[in-house]
């Protein structure tokens, strides 16, 4: 399949902020159905390849077409149905301080679909019971729940209109180990049910090797390695092995400088 016919085509990406070149020729590109795991260091640029598909940051230079169409500079009409089709956590939650949980979760059935509230509450607490939280919960506010808990709301937003793409910014940071698996296997359930072409960023390789069936290491603002899952172990990368096995030692190193 050329990338002409990919679900997602990421082509020469780039993006500084000042002097802080951040991405300079980033390209990848997904088939329908395919689930990507987006690897590096911290501050190599992850979030913001994300936000660069979705149209949340325009790039530099570069493009991004998802079922062929351009996205980096849609604006209006054409950016709003655009985000209707995508599924996304953002790494930080995001959610909307002043609504409760439940219009949180329903925003984009309530906002972009018109769907009345009694419905839309319906599905949300539905998709709250997916990601491990009670109803009661639908009536708080970001505010009154624990870190852990946005996060899973956050996830239940992102799958609540039943995406075809579904973008996770660290889905699995700051939750313990039962919960992290129950939401990998609810990214799994989505991609089975939806057929739905997933791109996550982790740092945890073992939530990696479960939801993912290709990933890619960015740095230095490149995509430096992309392959199938189960070649992680020989990817023939430095870098790569760097990573997966946590060293301290190899070409990636630390820009700590002491006091
Ligand atoms: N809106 C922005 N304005 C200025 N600089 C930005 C902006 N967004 C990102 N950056 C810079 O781009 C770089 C990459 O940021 P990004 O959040 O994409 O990193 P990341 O790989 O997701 O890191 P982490 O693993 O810590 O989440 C950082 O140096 C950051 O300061
Ligand atoms: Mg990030």
């Amino acid at each position: 399949m050329s990338s002409s016919d990919s679900k997602i085509a990421v082509e020469g990406l780039a993006k500084s902020f000042g002097d802080n070149r951040v991405l300079e020729d980033v390209s990848f590109s997904l088939d329908a159905g395919e689930s990507l795991v987006l690897f590096g260091t911290s501050g190599s640029g992850k979030s913001l390849v994300l936000k660069c598909i979705l149209g949340l940051i325009p790039p530099d230079g570069g493009s991004v077409r998802i079922d062929g169409a351009e996205t980096t500079h849609a604006g209006g009409r054409a950016h709003i149905e655009l985000m209707d089709r995508i599924g996304m956590l953002f790494q930080y939650s995001g959610l909307f301080d002043s609504l409760p949980i439940w219009e949180n979760v329903a925003f984009q059935l309530t906002h972009y679909r018109g769907m009345g509230r009694k419905q839309a509450r319906e599905i949300a607490v539905a998709k709250l019971a997916a990601v491990g939280l009670k109803p009661e919960t639908a009536d708080l506010f970001p505010s009154e729940i624990s870190g852990g808990m946005q996060k899973r709301v956050g996830i239940a937003r992102a799958v609540a209109i039943d995406p075809k793409i579904l973008f996770l910014d660290e889905p699995t940071a700051g939750l313990d180990p039962i919960m992290s698996n129950r939401i990998n296997e609810l990214i799994l359930q989505v991609m089975e049910e939806l057929g739905a072409t997933v791109i996550s960023i982790t740092s945890d390789m073992r939530s990696a090797r479960q939801i993912s069936n290709r990933m890619a290491m960015l740095h230095d603002g490149r995509i430096i390695w992309t392959g199938p899952t189960d070649q992680l172990d020989r990817s023939g990368s430095e870098h790569v092995h760097q990573f997966v096995n946590q060293l301290a030692e190899g070409p990636i190193k630390m820009r700590v400088r002491a006091a």
